[in-house]
Order: structure tokens, then sequence, then C-alpha cells
């Protein structure tokens, strides 16, 4: 093996924790061929910071062929693995940080970076990582990762007044990879707090999503009050089931040394998600697990050894498609406590009807082993209409509140939205529940009644016309909530646009013709970073009562949601205006907007 060194790279005096004392960190390099670089540090910083630079994902001409460098810190524990970097070749988008041994040696391993990068000159040793937000399109209210990329909320639960909001996290950079469990807080579901990736990829393979529970009572054997989460590990072994728990508040995880604790019987390759909750008739713990094209349902009185109950879904719902992220639980109908039906949430990808991903459910009854749904198999009914509202789960431990968290995007351009050091956020959490219309029982989403704590000074709008174009009370700083009452006129689109200066703008209207809600992106700012991106969403209004519409609209600085009668409609987008929009003006000359109030929000 041909061996080059690189010699000594000295980045400055660090001070330590004492503040009295200094202590220098150095770096040196041995390289074994282009195929594997050691980097050896002394009294190594908190982190080693890495230079990378995102692949293009466009394609086309452009198109710069990536082989993302391998980077591990050595300890020796066979759980540690190679991380995936896109090591910068020619320009830095951005650092992300590797965790050293702080004050000790650390050894770094690289795998497919040539001796002569140019990265290796630009890596950095600290003991800070700065998360300085620094894209233009960062909510102001909504959730999203401090830095990297960002997918499911999964293992979401409510502990001694902590909502934990674990998700699928790349730390390593703003692109899909990486799969570790990152991990929010909030005492309301609208403050949250960052804290350390919670699980990480291991040699065993990615984090995948999956669910949390409280186990009170030990059934487990990891001690009374544990959270324990179960997630799909997604690698060396296929896709299998496995567990972690955690004796201090979520805040960190020990994986289960007898892990998988669950894998497909018949070796299917898409075996994952697993949603698990307390039957109480059963006295046991339940597992659905998404299969391919149907969820697998399994039950075990110790969380550890699972046994196959049914399969469901097969046929159900938009077709073809790919079953992921299940959640089953049980609602009141219209509040009627006597009458109670479960709901299985089924995320599809493909699938939605906008193209890319969306969330279907199905309304039933459970008798603890096999779930039938009230309808034919070709309903679909869908959680939301929008195009990105994705991986919907629900928290565990709440009582009798069931309260959903969604991933605001869609696969077909997750990768790509205009944003470079954090991808992607969440919606605003959803309560839901089930209503009947028709004859036949949906599920609303509506704001939870805590989303009430975003506004801050509201402003009435009396008697608007369609004349007139308004300013938006709270606009230039683009995050604001507007709500109205319309009677729409007979045959006419009644509701408003949003617009800018620039003439980018976002309609939102019911359309009395076609007798829907829509949402019409096409002209809302930036649209052309992905062919999949301009449309216009909609929704049918039967799903609603009445002649008068209540629409409660949330507009964040790259997101409209729209909650229309109490949530029997819900419309979730992503928007890029260049500026935000901080003019409105309404449509539908015969039409009654009445209570029309825009509110200023914020954190
Ligand atoms: C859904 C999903 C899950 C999987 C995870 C991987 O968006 O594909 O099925 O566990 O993302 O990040």
């Amino acid at each position: 093996m041909k061996k080059q060194f690189r010699g000594l790279v000295l980045l400055g005096t660090l001070l330590t924790a004492m503040g009295s004392q200094a202590q220098t960190a150095t770096m040196k390099m041995e390289h074994y061929g282009d195929s594997l670089s050691v980097l050896k540090i002394e009294s190594s910083t908190q982190y080693l910071l890495l230079p990378v630079q995102e692949p293009n994902m466009n394609g086309g001409a452009g198109m710069r062929f990536m082989r993302p460098a391998q980077v591990k810190l050595y300890t020796g524990n066979p759980m540690d693995t190679f991380l995936d970097v896109s090591l910068m070749t020619d320009k830095t988008d951005y650092y992300v940080p590797l965790k050293l041994n702080k004050g000790k040696e650390s050894y770094v391993e690289f795998k497919n970076v040539p001796a002569n990068s140019k990265a290796w000159d630009l890596m950095k040793l600290s003991d800070t990582f700065d998360t300085t937000n620094t894209d233009y399109y960062r909510p102001i209210f909504h959730h999203s990762p401090a830095y990297g990329w960002m997918n499911d909320a999964n293992g979401l639960v409510y502990k001694d007044g902590e909502y934990h909001l674990y998700f699928q996290y790349n730390p390593m950079g703003s692109r899909w990879g990486n799969m570790t469990w990152g991990h929010s807080v909030s005492k309301d579901m609208i403050h949250w707090e960052h804290l350390d990736p919670a699980i990480w990829r291991d040699s065993m393979g990615h984090i995948f999503s999956g669910s949390s529970v409280v186990d009170k009572d030990n059934t487990a054997g990891f001690g009374a009050g544990a959270i324990i989460a179960f997630y799909t590990s997604s690698g060396r072994l296929g896709q299998v089931q496995c567990l972690a728990y955690s004796n201090d508040n979520g805040r960190t995880f020990q994986k289960y040394d007898k892990n998988p604790v669950l894998t497909p019987f018949d070796g299917l390759k898409n075996f994952r998600d697993p949603k698990v909750f307390w039957y109480e008739p059963a006295q046991k713990w339940y597992m659905i697990v998404s299969a391919d094209k149907e969820m697998r349902f399994y039950s075990s009185s110790n969380l550890k050894e699972w046994e196959y109950l049914s399969g469901w879904g097969k046929g159900y719902g938009v077709q073809p498609n790919q079953f992921e992220c299940p959640d089953f639980f049980q609602l009141p109908v219209n509040g009627n406590e006597k009458n109670k039906k479960w709901v299985m949430i089924v995320n599809v990808n493909p699938g939605c009807i906008w193209g890319g991903s969306g969330t279907e459910y199905f309304v039933g009854d459970f008798d603890g082993k096999e779930f039938k749904c009230d309808s034919e198999p070709e309903v679909a009914k869908w959680l939301d209409w929008g195009k990105d509202h994705y991986a919907t789960v629900t928290f565990s431990n709440t009582g009798d509140r069931v309260i959903a968290v969604p991933w605001m995007s869609n696969w077909q351009y997750a990768n790509q939205t205009p944003t470079l050091q954090y991808r992607s956020s969440n919606s605003i959490p959803r309560e839901l529940k089930l209503f009947t219309q028709n004859g036949k029982t949906y599920v609303s989403a509506d704001l939870i009644p805590e989303a009430a704590m975003l506004k801050k000074e509201t402003e009435t709008l009396k008697k608007v016309n369609t004349q007139t174009v308004y300013d938006v009370f709270g606009g230039k700083e683009g995050a604001y909530q507007i709500e109205m009452d319309i009677t729409p006129g007979n045959g006419e689109q009644a509701g408003f646009t949003l617009s800018n200066a620039l003439g980018e703008k976002t309609l939102i209207y019911l359309d009395m013709k076609e007798n829907k809600l829509v949402m019409d992106r096409n002209q809302s700012g930036k649209v052309d970073f992905s062919k999949d991106f301009p449309l216009a969403t909609s929704a049918p209004l039967e799903l609603c009562k009445g002649k008068t519409h209540h629409l409660n609209v949330l507009v964040d600085i790259n997101s409209v949601e729209i909650f229309m009668d109490g949530g029997r409609i819900v419309m979730t987008n992503l928007i890029f205006p260049n500026k935000p929009y901080d003019k409105i003006q309404f449509m539908g000359a015969k039409s009654k907007f009445a209570n029309v109030k825009v509110s200023k929000v914020g954190l």
C-alpha cells in the first residue's frame, strides 16, 4: 500500500474549559493510496469541521460525479460505522461537524478522498459548531432542524411535561443520508428546543422511522417509565425492527443488545416503520409494520418478542403504491364516546393525488386481531389535500388527544428545495377527530389549540371589497394568520390572492363551479427547481356543511396551511416567494367576507 505523509497542521490554540491552561490540538494525516486516509488528532477539540459540497441533483450536463466520502471516528466499537459526507471538491457550500474525543487522541478514518483533495486543507478543528441560520427560506414559527436534512417525524412521545419530536435526520449534510433520529423537545408543541441526535446510524444500518412508548409498568425490564423507541434498521440485515431504550427522559438511548426484535417471515425487502401502542382489551403491546403494500399486525407482552397476528391493506387505497409509516388509533365519532372507530393511517409513496408522497387513512373496526375497513378498497381518504404533507404520525402517551405531525415536503423534490444550511420543516401539529358527512366517517385535522399562542397582534378588516388591495398586517415579516368566514356567490371563485411587489402570488379560493377549495402556487415565486413543484391543489367541498365556510390560513416564510371548517379540509403546500407576500386582494364580487382577521404570528 502506498503510504504518503502529509505532515502537521496546527489549528491555533484552544483554551481548556478552566480557561487557565492553553492546549494545542494538532492534526496529522496518513494516506494509504486513495482508498483510506487516517487523520490523527492530538488533544482533540470537540469537533472536526468538514467542508461539504452538495451534489448536483438536477442531472444534465453539469451533473458532477459524486461518490461521497466516508468518514468514521475510530473508537473500536463494532457498532460504529462510516458516515457518508459529500466532501467538497471545488467549492464549499457549508460545514458539518464530526464529534471527536474531546481532550484526547482521535483517529478519523476517511475513504474515497484522494490524497490531493482540496478538502484536506479546509478541514478545521473547533470546540464549537455554528448553527446560525444562513437560509432565507427558514420558517419563522415552524419546527425545522438546526442544520442538516430532515424527513419524517418519528418516535413522537409525550412524557413528564415534554413533547419529544424525533425525526429522520442527516447530521452530516442537507440531503438525505446517514439516517439518525434527530431530537427536539417542547412543552407546548409550538416552541421547540434542539437537542443532540438521539439514535445514530450504526454498522447494522440506517435508523429509519418508527415510534416510541413509555413503558410505565416496566414490561420490557429496562426500567419503569423508560422511553422505548422502535425503529427500522435498514442495512446489513435488510429492513428489520429494533429497539432502543432511554432512562434519561429521551435524551440518550441504549440499543438493545439482542436487536433485531422482529424480522419479516417472508424476507420482504420493504418492511419498516414500526408503530407500537398499548392495546388495553388484550393487555398487550401491538406493533404495526408497513410491509410493502400492506400493514402487518403483531403483539407482545414484553416489547421484545413479537407474534404475528394479521395483515391488512392489500388493494386498499390508491394503487399501486408503497405503504410507509403506519399509525393506528381509536377516536369517538362526532365526540360520542359510546361510538368509537379505529383509524389506520397509511402514508403512501408514490400515490399522492398530486404526485409523490401523501397521507391516506382508513376508518373501521379492530377486534384485537384484524382490522376491518368500513369503506370499499378503492376509497382513498386524504388527511391533507396539499402536496407537502407526508409521513404523518401521532404522539403516544397523550391520553385522549390524538395529535399528528406531518413532514412538510414531498419525496418528488424534497432534496431540491432552495435551502442549503438545512432542509425541510414540520407543520404545526394537528389534532385529529372523527366526523360524519353523508353517512361516511372522516378524520378532521385542525390546528392544535396551543397554536393560539402564536398570534401576537390582530387586525380586523371591515367590509372588504374586491377592488382594494390591502396590506397584510405582518406581511413584511412573512409570518401571519388569516381567518375569515366566506359565503361564496353562486358559481364564483370566492377567496383571495396573496402577493408581493414582484408579482409573485398564491391564490386561495372556493371554486363554486367545481365545488372545491383550491390553492394555486403556479406563480408563487421560485417554482422551477423541480418540474413537479408548480401546480394548483384542490379538495372537494362535499366534506363541509352549509353555505358559509371558515378559513384559517397560516402563512410562514415558505409554507401555507389552510384549515377549513375546523379541519374538515386541510391543505398544506410549500411556497418560495422571493419576498414575503404583503398584499391581499379578495375575489368574488358577489361573495361575502365576514370576520376577516389578520394576525401577526411568531414564537
Ligand atoms: C418515509 C420513509 C420511511 C423510512 C424513512 C427513511 O418518508 O421512506 O418509510 O423509514 O423515510 O428515511
